[in-house]
């Protein structure tokens, strides 16, 4: 026989129980309100197009460019990024004697033997108000002669005579 006896315990389990379910629901509570902010931030945030997202990016990489082409000292890969000039001892000695009256795109997009920058420097001087270089000179010349040689040329490609399509020239032109 079964005791129906009325047990304590039981009444127990259930107020612990609904203890339980009063703490975990108040540390919700709580979580909600320290969170809210972040929370509705979340659900708020601006819903970006692909395009929009494009066009952000773009302009971080642009920032990030500018960035670095603002930074005097960068040399990337050898070149000095702010005037894509070649780094060497005396690019400081270039830049400073160079780089007053034009870009540096000048120099970097011509090529000249020794003679050639020498008589570029002449020419200058005579015509352009370029001032005396003194004793920087001669390493300025070196610098360009070493970097800015004018590029070998290659030989031209050898005729393959077996590949040419031989037509007849009509001289016959009907015009004449
Ligand atoms: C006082 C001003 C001044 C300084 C400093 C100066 N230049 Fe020039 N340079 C000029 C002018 C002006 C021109 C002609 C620009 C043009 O044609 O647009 C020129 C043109 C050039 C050109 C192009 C020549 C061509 O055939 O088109 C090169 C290369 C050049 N300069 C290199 C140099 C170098 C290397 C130095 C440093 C030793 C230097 N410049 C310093 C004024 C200067």
């Amino acid at each position: 026989m079964e005791d129906h006896r009325y047990d304590t315990s039981d009444s127990w389990r259930m107020l612990m129980l609904m203890i339980n379910l009063v703490v975990v629901l108040a540390v919700l509570a709580f979580m909600y309100l320290s969170l809210e902010d972040q929370i509705n931030d979340f659900l708020n945030r601006p819903k970006y197009t692909q395009e929009q997202l494009d066009k952000l990016t773009e302009r971080g990489e642009m920032a990030q460019a500018k960035a670095r082409g603002d930074n005097w000292n960068l040399i990337e890969n050898g070149i000095h990024v702010k005037t894509g000039l070649k780094a060497d001892k005396d690019l400081q000695l270039v830049i400073g004697a160079c780089t007053s009256c034009h870009s540096a795109k000048l120099i970097t997009q011509n090529r000249a033997t020794r003679s050639g920058w020498e008589n570029l420097i002449d020419w200058m001087q005579e015509t352009q108000g370029l001032p005396d270089l003194g004793i920087r000179e001669p390493a300025i010349v070196n610098y360009l002669a070493k970097h800015y040689a004018p590029e070998e040329v290659g030989r031209r490609k050898n005729i393959d005579v077996a590949a040419i399509k031989w037509y007849i020239l009509d001289l016959d032109d009907e015009s004449e």
